[in-house]
């Protein structure tokens, strides 16, 4: 194994950040980052609200810009069945940063190797100890366990941002039933879902209960330090992607992921097997079987239990994610 490191934070939750910046993604890595609890070993990074020199460049410039120890792996560039479609520049800009102006230089290097085997190899070495954070497409993690199928029973539990359940009458983002990241590469998520081990989806059900609204943007403009402000400042377009829906803020998808693992107790979820549509209209749906319901036997008896976060307490999330930048106002 390569050398690495020392990770990030000395808490007690050891987690590999999987992901695409990507303006909530940023965010969501500075709030994880800033979380006493959480140890983080590395960043793995994944083709998607960017090209795969996108948001690996991204990543290297928040590890140099906020001082983050974890090492920066790169990930896949496509999807399994090799897509990598057009980045959303409408949603992230064309730096993936929300367009604000940014130094590129002096970043610092890679770790050496690809992201699914900075995932193999750390999930070796630490076992039953690792959360996997996976905030964008599901790729990497498919080809970890293509890879090395062992690690089904060695990592601690598999959290996602991803997924749209139809919950609330609410569904798809990317179509009307698809939620982007899942989108990105279908067929890895459904590998996902239907390995065995424990798979938390935070979906866009709940994530679109949490906006990042006036009130909070301003506390972390003006009390939130050199982080604060960077969240504030990369999401200006990413509000006025959302104002045209008529949202005063952003939705906080990968953040809300983030806050599941600092404190599931945020949370409701429910548990049944999760599969994933990887063809034909409905492409990229994400469905989990109802227990309660009888059907003839299929292949969806074979599919394990996966939980879907059906509620969250949208609230206490942000004061947790604003208060973890702004300590005094933690409790408000
Ligand atoms: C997801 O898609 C991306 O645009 C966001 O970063 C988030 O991970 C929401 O559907
Ligand atoms: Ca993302």
């Amino acid at each position: 194994m390569q050398p690495r490191e020392e990770p990030t934070g000395s808490g007690g939750r050891k987690v590999i950040f999987d992901t695409d910046p990507g303006v909530d993604d940023a965010a969501a890595l500075l709030f994880l980052n800033a979380n006493p609890s959480v140890s983080l070993l590395g960043i793995t990074t994944v083709f998607g609200n960017g090209d795969i020199d996108t948001v690996t460049r991204n990543a290297l410039y928040l590890k140099k810009r906020f001082g983050i120890q974890a090492p920066v792996a790169r990930g896949a560039a496509a999807s399994l069945n090799g897509d990598a479609g057009d980045p959303p520049v409408h949603i992230h800009g064309q730096n993936g940063l929300g367009d604000i102006p940014v130094d590129w230089e002096g970043l610092p290097d890679l770790d050496p190797r690809p992201a699914h085997r900075f995932i193999i190899d750390t999930v070796l070495a630490n076992p039953g100890e690792i959360t996997l954070l996976a905030v964008g497409r599901m790729t990497n993690l498919a080809l970890a366990l293509r890879e090395a199928p062992e690690i089904v029973s060695l990592v601690k539990e598999v959290v996602i941002m991803g997924g749209a359940f139809a919950l609330s009458g609410l569904n798809g983002n990317a179509t009307p039933v698809a939620e982007a990241n899942i989108l990105g590469d279908p067929l890895a998520a459904d590998e996902i879902f239907g390995a065995g081990w424990l798979v938390t989806a935070i979906g866009l059900d709940v994530t679109r209960q949490v906006v990042m609204g006036p009130r909070e943007l301003a506390r972390l403009a003006t009390h939130g330090g050199e982080a604060g402000r960077f969240i504030v400042e990369t999401s200006t377009g990413y509000r006025a992607f959302h104002a045209q829906f008529g949202i005063d803020g952003y939705y906080v998808h990968d953040s809300t992921a983030v806050a599941y693992v600092i404190d599931p107790t945020l949370f409701e979820v429910r548990s049944g097997p999760v599969r994933v549509a990887t063809e034909g209209v409905a492409i990229g749906q994400t469905i989990q079987r109802d227990w309660n319901t009888l059907h003839p036997p299929g292949e969806w008896d074979m599919a394990p239990d996966q939980q879907v976060a059906v509620s969250v307490d949208a609230r206490r999330v942000l004061n947790m994610l604003v208060g973890v930048h702004i300590p005094s106002l933690k409790a408000s």
